[in-house]
């Protein structure tokens, strides 16, 4: 895997209780268009318009790092017309949007096996990444031929071809030899069109992710859908397995003074992730 240095001082979340990273299953685009007697291609493009309005939300909301998952693995088992439309659209959209990204001071990384794309989509995305690598107000990935499952297996493969001892791996290494290597692993999952599945999205990195999924369908997904997750996530209690400290009074900790408060790092620290918001855990075995 070919991966961008990891940034570093990409901004905190604005408060908290928001989390500093949020992946999202994008579903529903071709009931979207099949609703309307559109051909699932016109789901795809209101889909990107979605993009555009969520990722703006999030930055206002005080989020600054994103992981859309736009095509899996499994997805080049679509219609070959479908397929196409997706690949001309990631061209298109990538080749439209990169100067206005840029400007916003956001870094674009593609996660996913890139050598299935065409050529010339291949270097659009190596450029787009190159020209954006010193961005540092946001984080957009966009999983594109990502599989979860795949990425863990190509991580180990890579660190064994670099000499590592596989006898004593640690989760540390192996988080930074995945594609999202320093970045924070998600804290929310948010899936739109209503199906309760993780479908190989972020299957290592959303070990300890709040999932969040809605009925709405992805091109209808906007603002006021983020603000909802966004207080659902707030509402959350973040155990990590653990027990949440009760207070001496012996009330829990309501969910914005317990481990619900942005914790970002689980109990098995990522890389170049810290706790930096303070978790009130108390171990089941201490
Ligand atoms: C799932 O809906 C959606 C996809 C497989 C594609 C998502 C891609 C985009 C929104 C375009 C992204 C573009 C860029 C440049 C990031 P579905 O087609 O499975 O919907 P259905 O389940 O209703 O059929």
């Amino acid at each position: 895997m070919l991966r961008p240095p990891p940034p570093t001082a990409i901004p905190e979340p604005a408060r908290p209780d928001l989390p500093r990273h949020i992946g999202i299953i994008m579903d529903g685009n071709g009931r979207w268009a099949r609703r309307r007697h559109l051909p699932r291609v016109a789901g795809h493009r209101a889909g990107v318009r979605a993009i555009r309005q969520v990722m703006e939300a999030c930055n206002d909301a005080g989020v600054h790092i994103l992981t859309l998952y736009a095509f899996s693995t499994e997805n080049w088992q679509r219609p070959r017309g479908e397929v196409t439309s997706l690949m001309r659209l990631f061209q298109e959209t990538m080749d439209g949007e990169i100067d206005e990204l840029d400007a916003k001071g956001i870094q674009i990384r593609i996660i996913g096996d890139r050598a299935k794309l065409s050529p010339r989509l291949r270097e659009t995305v190596d450029e787009c990444e190159a020209r954006t690598v010193h961005n540092r107000a946001n984080v957009l990935n966009v999983a594109i031929n990502y599989g979860g499952r795949s990425e863990v297996v190509e991580a180990i493969r890579e660190l064994a071809t670099r000499g590592v001892d596989l006898r004593t791996l640690d989760e540390a290494t192996l988080s930074a030899a995945l594609y999202t290597a320093g970045l924070p692993d998600p804290d929310l999952i948010i899936r739109t069109a209503g199906e309760l599945r993780v479908s190989n999205f972020l299957l290592w990195q959303g070990a300890y992710a709040e999932l969040h999924v809605t009925e709405t369908l992805w091109p209808d997904f906007g603002p006021a859908d983020v603000a909802v997750a966004l207080g659902d996530f707030g509402r959350r209690r973040r155990t990590f397995g653990q027990v949440p400290e009760t207070p001496a009074g012996g009330a829990a900790a309501g969910p914005a003074a317990g481990p619900a408060a942005g914790a970002a790092a689980g109990p098995a620290a990522h890389a170049g992730a810290d706790a930096a918001h303070g978790t009130a855990i108390a171990s089941r075995a201490g």
